[in-house]
Formats: structure tokens, C-alpha cells, sequence
């Protein structure tokens, strides 16, 4: 079974009670269960995993790139302004859908950038944990090999 790797940076193990009114009320163990059941549907086997830290996410993502494992990717924060997660990503070899539960582009000015959103397949936003749900659709139809971005993989 193709295995995707769901990784979340800063905060997002605080989903439920952060901020509900931006990110929702699902809490973030409801998340990776909406993960697992869209996993199960589309024949992939799903890891979510959450870190609030820059390093771990990195070596995480390196992990992905070496083993060939497609990637969806909340960076939260860090989508903002780090360079090196998005030094990392740039050395994938599989697909990567860069997600976020809200619209950045509807929010605050600083959100308005991604350093991610180059390196990525595709974004998709707003849609609060259904936008998970997607990118794992997403990444199921990347990984078939029938889509324009399917070159990594
Ligand atoms: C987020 C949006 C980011 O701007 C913010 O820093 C987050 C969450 C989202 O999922 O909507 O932590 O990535």
C-alpha cells in the first residue's frame, strides 16, 4: 500500500481549542482519524504527524525524500518564513500537497506568502480539515501518475 506521510508544524496539536473561529472546533486527534478514514478509502496507508519544531520537521521531511514517501504538509508558520523547510522540500522525490485548514490569502498580509507554495505540487486552503481530506485525494491522483504534476513521484 503507498504510504503518505501528514505533517503539521507549530500549534496544530492545539486544533479544537486554537482559535475556533479561524480553524474550526475538530480537534486535532479528530483530524488524523478524518486522515485515516480518507486514507483507508483512497488504498493509502496514513502517518499523521505534529511537531512544533523546525529541526524535527526538517529531518522529517528528508526521512520523506529518501524513502520516496508523498508528503501533505500543514507548515503552519513556518510556511511563512522558513527557507529551510522549503530548502528541504525542494529535495523531494514524491509528490507534496501543501495544505492549510484557513485561507491565508484572506487573512493577514504576512500570511499572503508561502515559501512552500513553490516547491509544492498544489495548495489547497480554507476548507478546515476537509482540506486534508483533498490532499490525500490529491496525492492518491499524483501517485496514479496521470496527473501534470506527477513528475517527483
Ligand atoms: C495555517 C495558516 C497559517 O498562517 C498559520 O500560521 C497556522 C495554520 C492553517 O492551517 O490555516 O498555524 O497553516
Amino acid at each position: 500500500m503507498r504510504q503518505v506521510l501528514v505533517l503539521n508544524g507549530p500549534n496544530l496539536a492545539r486544533l479544537g481549542s486554537r482559535e475556533p473561529e479561524v480553524y474550526g472546533t475538530a480537534t486535532f486527534a479528530e483530524m488524523a482519524g478524518a486522515c485515516q478514514r480518507a486514507g483507508r478509502e483512497l488504498g493509502l496507508a496514513v502517518e499523521i504527524r505534529q511537531t512544533d519544531d523546525e529541526a524535527e520537521l526538517v529531518g522529517w521531511v528528508h526521512e520523506a525524500a529518501d524513502q520516496r514517501i508523498p508528503v501533505v504538509l500543514n507548515p503552519a508558520a513556518f510556511t511563512h518564513y522558513s527557507y529551510a523547510l522549503r530548502d528541504a522540500l525542494a529535495m523531494r522525490t514524491a509528490p507534496l500537497v501543501e495544505v492549510h485548514l484557513s485561507n491565508p490569502a484572506a487573512r493577514e498580509a504576512f500570511r499572503h506568502t508561502s515559501v512552500v507554495a513553490g516547491v509544492a505540487d498544489g495548495t489547497i486552503a480554507g476548507f478546515g480539515v476537509h482540506s486534508y481530506e483533498l490532499a490525500l485525494r490529491a496525492i492518491a491522483g499524483l501517485s496514479g501518475g496521470d496527473e501534470p504534476g506527477a513528475g517527483p513521484g
